[in-house]
């Protein structure tokens, strides 16, 4: 691995963490709400209402964010609690990992999906496809370190260049990564 890339995601990570309060639904806005923004916009608007959140939601449906009925009413559920009015005391840490399988092609789906698309296709020019990127045959390292801290700047997939940012995600479990 080249050690420029490690260093950059490292930065990336340290730069552009921002935790979210623990609790049901969370992995959903992880995964759903830094399509196209980070998550500055989410944690300053904390406070607001639960028909606030259904109408933030609802414009983001609109600028085209990729959530489904089911999706909309957890993710409303967790903003308009965790980010709402009265949240509850934070959550303590989750005792033990799990040792439970778990399901790969569902995690996929649930968190990285949202980005590089269905079939790991990407979209060109803003997310890089992960279906025929020689970096996740090589070694599995690396892509865990992408997800654990993010990524940004300048890389370059099978000859097309993309230059965005990943946000780390932290938040999942070893299993999950
Ligand atoms: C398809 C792209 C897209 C996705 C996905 C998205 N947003 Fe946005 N969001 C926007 C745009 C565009 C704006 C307006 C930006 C501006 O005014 O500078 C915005 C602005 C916001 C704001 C600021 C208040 C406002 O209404 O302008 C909040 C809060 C917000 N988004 C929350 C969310 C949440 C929560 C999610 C996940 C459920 C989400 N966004 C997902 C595109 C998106
Ligand atoms: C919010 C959007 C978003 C989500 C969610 C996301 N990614 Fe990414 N990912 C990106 C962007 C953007 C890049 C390219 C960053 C750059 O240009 O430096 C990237 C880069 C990568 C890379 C590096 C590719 C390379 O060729 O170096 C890997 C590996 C990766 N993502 C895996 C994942 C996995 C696995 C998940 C789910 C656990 C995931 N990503 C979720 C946006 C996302």
């Amino acid at each position: 691995m080249k050690k420029g890339i490690l260093i950059a995601l490292l930065l990336a990570g340290l730069a552009m963490a921002e935790e979210l309060p623990k609790g049901p639904g969370v992995d959903l806005v992880y995964a759903k709400c830094q399509i196209c923004h980070d998550l500055t916009y989410p944690l300053q608007n904390a406070g607001l209402s639960e028909a606030d959140w259904e109408g933030i939601v609802d414009d983001m449906i609109d600028y085209g964010a990729p959530i489904n009925e089911e999706e909309r009413a957890v993710i409303i559920k967790y903003l308009a609690t965790y980010l709402g009015p009265n949240p509850p005391p934070a959550e303590e840490a989750a005792a033990a990992e799990t040792t439970a399988t778990v399901d790969g092609k569902a995690a996929y789906a649930a968190n990285c999906a949202g980005c590089h698309q269905a079939e790991g296709q990407g979209v060109p020019g803003a997310f890089p496809p992960l279906k025929g990127n020689p970096v996740l045959v090589k070694d599995a390292t690396y892509p865990a370190l992408v997800v654990l801290f993010g990524l940004q700047g300048q890389i370059e997939v099978n000859g097309a260049a993309y230059n965005g940012a990943m946000p780390p995600l932290g938040h999942l479990d070893d299993a999950t990564v």
